[in-house]
Order: C-alpha cells, then structure tokens, then sequence
C-alpha cells in the first residue's frame, strides 16, 4: 500500500476525537458572503451531513476543507492539518466526490482510474489491484472495459465515487451524490456510502438537500442556511426539538377543500407551514397548545367536511421548515418576505422525498 501520511500519526487521530475542525470559517464573493462564520467538528468515523437549500453554502464549504478555495477569515483543519497552510498534507488525506468532475468519455473505466491513479503516483501493481477491487465493490467490473461516454448517469456518479477512493482517503467529501440519481442509484450509493464507513472507518462529509440521504445517512447533521449553521445534532434529536417547543405536524383530509380553507388555515397566527399534496390532504406546521382546535374550528367555519385528522411525527423536512421559516427545496438566494416565512406558501409544492 502506497503509505501517504505517517502510520503512527494515523492511527493517533483514529483514536482521537475530532477528524474534522471548522472554526469561524467565513467565506465572501465581493460584497455577498457565502459562509458567514460556520464552525463545527467532525469525529473520526463519522458521517456528517451538511443539509441545506441552493446557494446555502455547501459547496463553498467543501471547497475550502478540500483546499480548492480559500477562506476570507476562520480556519478549518483535517487530521491536524491547517487546510491552507498545510493543504499537501491535507490533500493526501482526502477524497473529494463534486458535482463538477471530469470523466474521459472516449478511455473505457479502467483507462480512466488508471490515469487518475497515476496522478496519484501509486505504483502500478497496487494501483492495478485497487482499481480492480473498486471496479468490484461499486458493481462495475464488468463494464471495466467499457468507455465511459456509454455510461448511464448513476454509472458515471458510481465511477466519480471510485475515483475519489483511489488513494484510499481517511476522510471522504461527497458533494450531492445521489444528486439526478433514479430511486434505484439513490440506494446502491447510499449502501455504498454506509459500506465505505463500516468497513474502513472513513470519514465522510456529505452535502444534501435530500432528506432521505441526511435521515438515512448522517450520524449527525448541521442544517445550514444563508452561510450560517442554524443547528446541529442527531436527525432523532433535531426531531425532538421541535415536538418539544409545543410543534404538531398535522394531516387533515377534508372532502370539499377549497381555496378559501386553505387561504383561512395560513392566515392563523400559530400556522407555520402549509403544503397540499392532493386535492383534499393538507399537512401544516402548527404551534401552541390550542393550535390543533384553533385548526378544526377554522375548517368547520368555512363549513369544510374533516373526512381524518393525523398528528404525524415530524420529519427533516418540517424541522427545516421550523429553523429556517423556508422549505429545503427553495433557493437561499431567493428573498423571502418575512410575512411569507411565517405564514407558509407551500400550497402547490410537490414534496420530494
Ligand atoms: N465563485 C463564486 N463567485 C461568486 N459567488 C459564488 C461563487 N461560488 C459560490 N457563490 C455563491 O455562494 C453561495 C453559496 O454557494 P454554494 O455553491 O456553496 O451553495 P450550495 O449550498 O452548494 O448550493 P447548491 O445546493 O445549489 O449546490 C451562492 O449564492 C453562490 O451563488
Ligand atoms: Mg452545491
């Protein structure tokens, strides 16, 4: 095995606590600033997900502990290693999986990680054997000798992970990886993701708008909007919090729902969120001890015919919804009056699972 970082000091940080620091980390694009002092750690082994909307500041954070960008002011270190004064150590540590990565669509799969590896200068034999091994433990071996431009979307983000892997990183960036996947892809990475962890304790980084990846995946999860860390924990426990601040998450099915209900259900002070999923199910965020009658009342004044009525476990979803006044799968770039934050304006949004 191609050694890359001293063994001893390896296996000192395998037993240490934090793989991963970010302090203060503040990142601007002229006058807009992308990061707006995050900070957070990542222990060794672990699989952080950073959960947030387009434009929220994922990438940009990547970038920066992948040493592709540079901080404006903060620091962020991996294994120990400070990421700009110290970025060759850091990048022999690492894997980096993005949205934007390069594939040779004329050299088959096998010529591609042969190239990549060769960058790597890892010796031919073991570099022979790793691509092989790889090629096995994403499914690929038989398309290894298939070039890559006949590749289907999820095949292609399955090579991108191997070419990640090919210097055997102790710490793993995955940037979207289920990002344009069928249901299908989603699984096989998701698996493979959780196999990587099991089996070689990487640590992983993964940045999603997808709630099933953060839920399914992450031992814990910063949910970041507008460059800021707006909580940190455990999925089971960011759920918690909201059922503990007096927060119902409600289904009603109505017979005859009309706009004029649903118009009545937003205006209540103590609706948070409304999203319709068909024509007669409404699930709405609501605070207060009297929100659930406050709900009822109102539906039956507009003489609306309640056929069922479900409290429902909150999701990821609705804990986003709660911190951030906004919707996962709305842009951080879009202004969103603050009146619309409070009263929902998810009324014809297709929910994403
Ligand atoms: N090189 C750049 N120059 C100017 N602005 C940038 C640059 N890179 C990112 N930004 C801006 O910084 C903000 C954060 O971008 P970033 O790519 O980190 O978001 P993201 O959370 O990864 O979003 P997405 O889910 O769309 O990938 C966005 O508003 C983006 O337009
Ligand atoms: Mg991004």
């Amino acid at each position: 095995m191609n050694v890359l970082i001293d063994q001893k000091q390896m296996e000192e940080l395998k037993q240490g606590d934090a793989m991963i620091k970010v302090e203060n980390l503040t990142k601007k694009f002229g006058d807009f600033t992308a990061l707006d002092g995050i900070s957070f750690d990542v222990k060794t082994g672990e699989i952080f997900g950073l959960l947030g909307p387009n434009g929220a500041g994922k990438s940009t954070t990547l970038r920066i502990l992948s040493t592709l960008a540079r901080p404006t002011s903060g620091t962020a270190s991996i294994g120990g290693f400070d990421v700009v004064k110290s970025d060759n150590q850091v990048r022999k540590l690492i894997g980096i999986v993005s949205e934007k990565m390069i594939m040779y669509d004329r050299l088959t799969a096998r010529e591609n990680l042969w190239f990549f590896g060769n960058l790597f200068e890892i010796p031919h034999r073991e570099l022979s054997e790793r691509i092989d091994e790889l090629l096995e433990l994403v499914k690929l071996t038989k398309f290894k000798n298939t070039m890559v431009g006949t590749f289907s979307t999820g095949m292609r983000q399955r090579m991108n992970v191997v070419r990640a892997l090919l210097n055997m990183p102790e710490v793993l960036f995955l940037d979207e990886p289920t990002l344009g996947l069928d249901p299908q892809s989603s699984v096989e990475i998701r698996e493979f993701i959780r196999k990587l962890n099991r089996e070689r304790r990487t640590t992983i980084i993964i940045t999603t708008h997808t709630m099933l990846d953060a839920d399914m995946l992450c031992d814990r999860i910063a949910i970041i909007d507008h460059g800021k860390v707006v909580a940190l924990d455990t999925s089971a426990n960011l759920k918690r919090k909201i059922s503990g601040e007096n927060t119902a998450v409600l289904k009603l099915d109505i017979a005859n729902l009309t706009l004029n209900i649903t118009e009545s259900i937003k205006s209540l002070t103590c609706v948070q969120t409304v999203s319709q999923d068909n024509l007669t199910q409404i699930r709405l965020l609501a605070r207060g001890e009297d929100a659930f009658d406050t709900v009822i009342d109102t539906v039956r004044r507009q003489n609306g015919r309640i056929t069922s009525i479900e409290n429902l476990q909150p999701t990821l979803e609705d804990v986003f919804l709660h911190l951030t006044g906004h919707d996962v799968r709305d842009s951080a770039d879009q202004k969103i009056p603050l009146e619309r934050h409070r009263r929902g304006f998810g009324m014809a949004r297709k929910r994403v699972r």
